[in-house]
C-alpha cells in the first residue's frame, strides 16, 4: 500500500512537469522571425460609408478580432500587413509575446492591408480587435517578434 502511495505521488509529479513542459513548447514560435515589429490594433467599422468595407478583410472574410478568438469563436486572428510584401493570404503568424500573455497559444493570419501601412515592410503589422476601447490595450500596441510558422 504504503509503495502504491509513493508511486502515485511520483507519478502525479511526472505528468505535471509534463504538462507544463508541453505547455511552455506551445507557446513557443518555430519559423521564420522578423523582430523590432511595432504592432497597433484596429477594430471593425460598422459606422463605414461603403458598410461592408469597415469590417471585412481584403477578400471580403468578416474581420476576426482577437477577443473572438480568445472566446473560441474564431479559428485565427484577423493580421493586416503592407500589401507590397506579397504575402500570401490566410498565411500563419505566431507572435510570442501575445502567447505568453495570454497563457495560450493565439493563432493570427495575414488577411488584410490597408493604405496606411503601405510601404512599412516588416516593421509592421495590425491586429483586429473587437471595438475602440479593445485597441488601447498595451499588449497590443507595443514591439513584438512575428514569426512565420
Ligand atoms: C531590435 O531592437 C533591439 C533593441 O533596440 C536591438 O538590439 C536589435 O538588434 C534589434 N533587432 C533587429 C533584428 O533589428
Amino acid at each position: 500500500m504504503k509503495y502504491l502511495i509513493i508511486a502515485t505521488i511520483f507519478y502525479c509529479l511526472f505528468a505535471n512537469a509534463y504538462t507544463l513542459y508541453q505547455n511552455e513548447i506551445s507557446l513557443k514560435c518555430n519559423g521564420k522571425r522578423f523582430e523590432n515589429v511595432t504592432l497597433t490594433a484596429y477594430y471593425p467599422d460598422y459606422n463605414e460609408e461603403q458598410k461592408a468595407a469597415g469590417y471585412l478583410d481584403k477578400k471580403g472574410k468578416l474581420l476576426n478580432t482577437l477577443q473572438d478568438y480568445i472566446d473560441n469563436r474564431a479559428d485565427y486572428v484577423t493580421l493586416s500587413m503592407d500589401e507590397s510584401l506579397g504575402i500570401p493570404y490566410g498565411t500563419k503568424v505566431c507572435i510570442p509575446e501575445l502567447n505568453d500573455h495570454f497563457g495560450h497559444r493565439i493563432v493570427l493570419e495575414v488577411r488584410d492591408s490597408s493604405f496606411d501601412l503601405s510601404g512599412s515592410g516588416y516593421s509592421r503589422a495590425d491586429i483586429c480587435v473587437r471595438s475602440e476601447i479593445d485597441s488601447y490595450d498595451a499588449i497590443v500596441n507595443r514591439v513584438v517578434t512575428l514569426v512565420f510558422v
